[in-house]
């Protein structure tokens, strides 16, 4: 079974899925980090990010692939062709390199075939956006999950702050998100939006708890309604 959750940078879905796959005993794909993973693979190779025929082979070319604790769903480190890039892919540098990369066509395409062959293998909890709309058109559940633009960045200088790792300045993280939201919202290729069936969830102001719980509930309710 998938459940799909989409929505905007800073939304708690990375937060939301890894709790939901872990409680339903799914495992849990990242799509961000793999556009990460081919933007850090572009900046490393000095490929220019607007070059959608060399970004193509890029994406095309490499491995992408998770690291897991014995028993644990949920991946604890990203690795592109070998290299440990866990930490490498959440600098402001690749926040930056990041929206360019993963509006080129050619890496959409090579991105979205490995994400249904990764989803095709069991039951996941995939966090994107355009999961719902283009990757899995057909996922059991469909999440849609937004927050105001204040609280997206006040949730993600706290994450950067615990990963150590990206801006910890409110400012300049609120201006990426709006700048990120806006090109992932325009682009041609699968942009930012929620898929007609749905579930639109606003974070805002509510624990994160109670969004969790509510996700599993509805793949609780698909699974019983006979949703594989
Ligand atoms: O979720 P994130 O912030 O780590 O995602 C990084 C970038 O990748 C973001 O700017 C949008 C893009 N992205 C995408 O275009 N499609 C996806 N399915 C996931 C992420």
């Amino acid at each position: 079974m998938i459940v799909a959750i989409d929505g905007p940078s800073g939304a708690g879905k990375s937060t939301v899925a890894k709790a939901v796959a872990k409680s339903l005993g799914f495992s849990c794909l990242d799509t961000g980090a793999m556009y990460r993973a081919v933007a850090w693979l572009a900046v490393e190779r000095g490929v220019p990010v607007d070059d959608d025929a060399a970004l193509g082979e890029l994406a095309r070319g490499c491995r992408i692939s998770f690291g897991h604790e014995e028993g644990e769903p949920v991946p604890k480190e990203v690795f592109v062709d070998g290299a440990d890039v866990t930490r490498a892919i959440r600098t402001a540098a690749i926040d930056k390199a990041v929206s360019p990369v993963s509006a080129a066509p050619s890496v959409r395409e090579a991105m979205v075939a490995q994400q249904q062959r990764i989803g095709a293998s069991g039951d996941y909890v995939v966090e994107g956006r355009d999961i719902g709309t283009c990757v899995f058109p057909d996922a059991a559940v469909k999440v849609f999950l937004t927050a105001s633009d204040e609280e997206r960045a006040h949730r993600r200088v706290r994450q950067n702050v615990d990963r150590g790792v990206g801006s910890i300045d409110y400012a300049e993280v609120l201006a990426d998100l709006v700048r990120r939201d806006q090109a992932d919202s325009t682009r041609a290729t699968s942009p930012l939006r929620a898929a007609e069936d749905a579930v639109r969830l606003d974070s805002t102001g509510r624990y994160i708890e109670d969004i969790i719980a509510e996700i599993c509930g509805l793949a609780l309710a698909a699974r019983d309604a006979g949703a594989r």
